[in-house]
């Protein structure tokens, strides 16, 4: 069977009743795949990118977070920008002041490509530093594939606001450290950090989510990163850890 036939045969079955069953479902399917959408994921399935993919774990106001398998029968988590719901002048804002981008573009389309374009790298650069993230594997348009963070059985990991937490300390160390490589190492800032943007995988961290991550010298860092450390601060109260905004902050930044 070539290629390009498999990649049909699956995407009209993702796209079956088998696949979308509820109404909920269907209601997504249609407005996520709109075709210039679907034209990418078949490339991502040529490519052997993606054999499969199911239902979505997460929809989001922005984009829509499924569940795939790629060619070699891994897990995959696909992350699909909606281009309609987009705040895309905030995706502007974000990227002017970024020395990695030049988008003088006030194409719609396009400023979302290069904001997805931006989660991978800012992954790529969070990985290469040794803080654990889901390995980015390719960034197509408004499609992001990376590592799918969960079992071997496909059920994603929880997120810490959600999840048991066997050790909260050790967790909590983990994070300062991750946010301190980050500033220091990789020069980013997440900018959008809570328990809502970590899952907890064997009782580790994984930080995710970090599309809106800026370089350290962009004009609105210093901002995100206190905010960034008030919303740790916070979390890390629930999980009985007692440690204040300013002690997180001088853990981070080397005077
Ligand atoms: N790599 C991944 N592996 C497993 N689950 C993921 C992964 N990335 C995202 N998710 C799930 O999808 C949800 C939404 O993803 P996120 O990147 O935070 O997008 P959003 O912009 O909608 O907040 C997450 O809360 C998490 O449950
Ligand atoms: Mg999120």
């Amino acid at each position: 069977m070539s290629k390009i036939t498999k990649a049909d045969e699956d995407l009209r079955k993702m796209l079956s009743e088998k696949r979308m069953k509820s109404d909920d479902d269907r209601r997504v399917g249609s407005e996520v795949f709109d075709k210039k959408t679907l034209e990418t994921l078949y490339k991502l399935a040529n490519q052997g990118y993606l054999q499969i993919l199911y239902g979505a774990i997460s929809t989001g106001k922005e984009a829509n977070v499924f569940k795939g398998v790629d060619d070699d029968g891994n897990f995959v988590a696909v992350k699909i920008y909606r281009v309609t719901t987009s705040d895309f002048k905030k995706m502007q804002d974000y990227i002017q002041g970024d020395p990695r981008f030049k988008v003088k573009t006030s194409n719609k389309r396009q400023v979302i490509y290069t904001w997805v374009n931006k989660e991978f790298r800012n992954l790529k650069r969070a990985c290469e530093f040794g803080v654990r993230v889901p390995r980015p594997i390719v960034a197509k348009n408004n499609i992001l594939v990376m590592e799918f963070i969960g079992d071997a059985e496909g059920n994603p990991a929880p997120l810490l606001k959600n999840a048991d937490v066997h050790d909260a300390k050790k967790v909590a160390d983990k994070l300062i450290e991750y946010v301190k490589i980050l500033y220091n190492k990789a020069k980013l800032v997440h900018g959008d950090l809570s328990g809502f943007n970590i899952l907890i995988k064997d009782d580790e961290p994984v930080i995710i989510d970090i599309s809106q991550g800026v370089v350290v010298d962009h004009p609105i860092a210093e901002e995100l990163l206190n905010r960034d450390i008030g919303n740790l601060s916070k979390d890390f109260k629930k999980l009985g850890i007692h440690i204040s905004e300013d002690e997180i902050k001088s853990k981070i930044i080397d005077f």
